[in-house]
């Protein structure tokens, strides 16, 4: 899914001690759902209420330096109904892809113009379906383009393989498949020609399957996404901003903290949606009078995460 994403500051500063991003940009169809959690319709008053308590929670720049939007927020309320995001692949096992690139040229520059400074692109990879080596060269090939025509436009990528914790597999699956991924991923960037230094990456952690029976604690989840991380991202790539992929808020903490206890050649933080969203949501429920104590919530998340980009999250 394509989406555009205004930041607050360059870069560097989107890259700095103790700041992540918040990812709000759920597709209106997503952000029905989660509407709906709470017992809302999902109407464009209700969605901007929502995006609005989100982005006024003061302090909040404190310990987010960027955030990633929806084209409808981008545009406050137009969109062109064009069909992005992901869609099947035909040919594949069940598998998705993510189109979009036929126009992205011109929506980049539109969204430039309108003030994004970064794009997110995201697919997904399913490991219960293969995934197949077709499914996996199309997400990466996507990414690759993708990126090249952002950077082409003056907007900095980031490149974001999802892959899926769907599953019962083991954490040795998950970074056996995030291995084949991220090396095709980067074979495709340096083809297209893409700045390294110029992009950020939302890779999933590497974790076991959400259906597995065997969990692992966070200092596995660090010491399996680290490994991987050192395998395949060059120290060149500024940011690696985290997804949290359906990890409780404070696992999804925990997991960020147990990664930056040491020295990392790369800002290593998060760019989480849910684990910062969750408890804000619930506590808003759609009531005005919630809203100072929904933004509280977040606020609470938002600290966490920023001492665990530090490495000094104690719970
Ligand atoms: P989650 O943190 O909820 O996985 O969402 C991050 C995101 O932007 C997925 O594209």
């Amino acid at each position: 899914m394509f989406q555009c994403f205004t930041s607050f500051y360059k870069l560097k500063t989107v890259a700095s001690p103790g700041r992540g991003i918040l990812a709000m940009d759920e597709s209106n169809a997503t952000c029905g759902k989660r509407l709906a959690s709470i017992g809302l319709e999902n109407t464009e008053a209700n969605r901007q209420a929502y995006r609005t308590l989100l982005v006024t929670a003061p302090g909040l720049g404190q310990y987010i330096s960027g955030a990633i939007l929806f084209e409808e927020t981008l545009y406050q309320s137009t969109t062109d109904g064009k069909k992005m995001g992901l869609v099947p692949l035909a040919g594949s096992n069940d598998e998705s892809w993510c189109q979009g690139l036929d126009g992205l040229a011109s929506r980049t520059a539109a969204y430039y113009q309108q003030g994004a400074r970064f794009a997110k692109w995201r697919t997904v990879v399913s490991i219960p379906n293969g995934p197949s080596a077709l499914a996996v060269r199309e997400a990466a090939w996507g990414l690759a383009r993708y990126a090249a025509i952002a950077q082409d436009n003056g907007l900095v990528p980031i490149v974001e393989p999802e892959i899926l914790l769907d599953g019962d597999h083991g954490i040795d699956r998950t970074f056996e498949v995030a291995q084949k991924v991220w090396a095709e991923v980067f074979f495709y960037l340096a083809e297209n020609n893409v700045m390294f230094e110029g992009i950020l990456l939302k890779p999933s952690m590497v974790t076991p399957g959400a259906e597995c029976k065997e969990k692992a604690t966070p200092q596995q989840v660090a010491e399996y996404t680290l490994k991987l991380l050192h395998r395949r991202i060059p120290p060149a790539v500024p940011g690696i901003m985290f997804l949290s992929g359906g990890q409780s808020e404070v696992e999804a903490t925990l997991n960020l903290n147990a990664m930056n206890q040491g020295p990392n050649p790369w800002h290593v933080s998060f760019s989480y949606a849910r684990a910062l969203q969750n408890t804000c949501l619930k506590t808003w429920g759609g009531r005005p009078e919630n809203v100072k104590a929904a933004q509280d919530t977040l606020l609470t998340r938002a600290k966490a995460n920023s001492l665990a980009q530090l490495g000094k999250y104690t719970g």
